[in-house]
């Protein structure tokens, strides 16, 4: 059985352009609930770590740098299948091939400035969850 919830984050990009309520409010239509949020600057050090598995690929650099450029909102989403459901609802990570009324396809720039992440395993959301959230502060 797939876990029924999931870790996201709405990107510098989206955040700082006033995109995070509208994502959200896009995400709640279409049946997420929210169970914890937070508006963040990341360190350097916290955005090299959260993305550690993507360490040594051409763009690790630049996904660090813009990571930590500026406030993001990391938040947990409830569904049934929430990953798949959330990967689906966002769209492919350039939003020049996200599919219509995708996250990606709505508000996003390009392949590093895509404004939202989300977990693509079960395993990196619990993973991803516990990086920024205590138990106590998901309600
Ligand atoms: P995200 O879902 O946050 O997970 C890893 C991120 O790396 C991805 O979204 C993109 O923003 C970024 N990424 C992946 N491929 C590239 C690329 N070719 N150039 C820049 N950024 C990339």
């Amino acid at each position: 059985m797939s876990l029924n919830y999931t870790f996201s984050i709405i990107k510098p990009d989206a955040f700082n352009t006033g995109k995070a309520g509208k994502i959200l409010a896009h995400l709640e239509s279409q049946g997420f609930v929210l169970k914890a949020a937070r508006v963040m600057h990341l360190s350097k050090k916290q955005a090299e770590e959260f993305y550690a598995v993507h360490r040594g690929r051409p763009f690790y650099g630049e996904l660090v740098d813009f990571m930590s450029s500026a406030p993001c909102m990391p938040f947990i989403l409830e569904k049934a299948n929430a990953v798949s459901a959330l990967r689906d609802a966002i769209g492919a990570t350039d939003p020049a091939e996200a599919a219509a009324g995708t996250v990606r396809k709505l508000y996003a720039e390009s392949k590093g400035k895509n404004a939202i992440h989300a977990s693509d395993s079960d395993e990196n959301a619990v993973r991803e969850s516990r990086f920024f959230f205590a138990e106590s502060e998901v309600v």
